[in-house]
């Protein structure tokens, strides 16, 4: 049985990609801050915060083997540069990017040839706006990441990365609250479409298989035209 382990399981996408994988038949490896209200039986899930670069590394030296790695979890604070504090930016580069260094670096030694490791990126890792320079730095940071391990790695374990456009999560829980926001954001994308968590755990799903093995420090823009524009 293949092993995947994804982070930040326990909502959005994470949860949606706990999900697909699941069901398809791989043994399921979660973390996340918070616990999830209803994961499969089957799923390992364990608490765990991706700061926590100790309790990380215990986590993934007690791991035997891992075939693919999804580097999901991450946060967005939104807030002008100017009016934030410390704590909030080193809370946004310590998760989006040494958190997820932290465990990429401790699961490599456990992956074996044809190893994947996807990550979940932004456009807007290029694509500047106001108010989120933090996360945005971390996704352009992330691309990189994902380039020069892909070059590192090669030929054995290969690093791609899905950067998506809007999606509604607990991240974007402002659509829930203002319908305004929500379809001033859909009438922002060509395709006029805001993602579900599931649409993108299938995209994620997909980029597993095998057609497509030779695929390594691609970026992969999934976001109905909105970087278009
Ligand atoms: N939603 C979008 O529109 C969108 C667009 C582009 C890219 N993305 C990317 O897609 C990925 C998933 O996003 P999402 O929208 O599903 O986010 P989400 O709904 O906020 O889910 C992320 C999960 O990660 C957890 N998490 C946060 N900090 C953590 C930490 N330090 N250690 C362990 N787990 C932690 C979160 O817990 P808490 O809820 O307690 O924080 C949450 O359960 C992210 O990398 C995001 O940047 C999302």
């Amino acid at each position: 049985m293949k092993k995947v382990l994804i982070t930040g399981g326990s909502g959005g996408i994470g949860y949606a990609l706990c999900q697909i994988f699941s069901q398809n038949g791989y043994q399921v490896y979660t973390i996340d801050i918070k616990k999830p209200k209803d994961l499969d039986q089957s799923i390992s899930f364990k608490m765990l915060d991706l700061r926590d670069y100790k309790a990380v590394a215990k986590y993934a030296n007690s791991m035997e083997s891992i075939d693919i790695l999804i580097n999901n979890a991450a946060i967005q604070i939104e807030e002008p540069f100017i009016n934030s504090s410390i704590d909030s930016i080193q809370d946004v580069i310590e998760t989006n990017i040494i958190g997820t260094l932290a465990l990429t670096h401790k699961i490599i030694p456990k992956m074996s040839k044809n190893g994947l490791i996807i990550n979940l990126g932004s456009i807007h890792g290029t694509i500047p706006r106001i108010n989120k320079m933090t996360y945005d730095m971390s996704k352009a940071a992330l691309e990189m990441m994902t380039k020069e391990l892909a070059l590192e790695l090669a030929p054995n374990i290969r690093v791609n990365q899905l950067n998506i456009g809007a999606t509604h999560t607990p991240m974007n829980q402002v659509f829930d609250k203002d319908q305004k926001k929500l379809e001033d954001a859909k009438n922002k994308v060509p395709m006029k479409h805001i993602f579900t968590p599931e649409e993108i755990a299938k995209v994620v799903y997909q980029l597993t298989d095998d057609v497509y093995q030779y695929m390594t420090g691609s970026i992969i823009v999934y976001d109905g035209g909105r970087s278009l524009v």
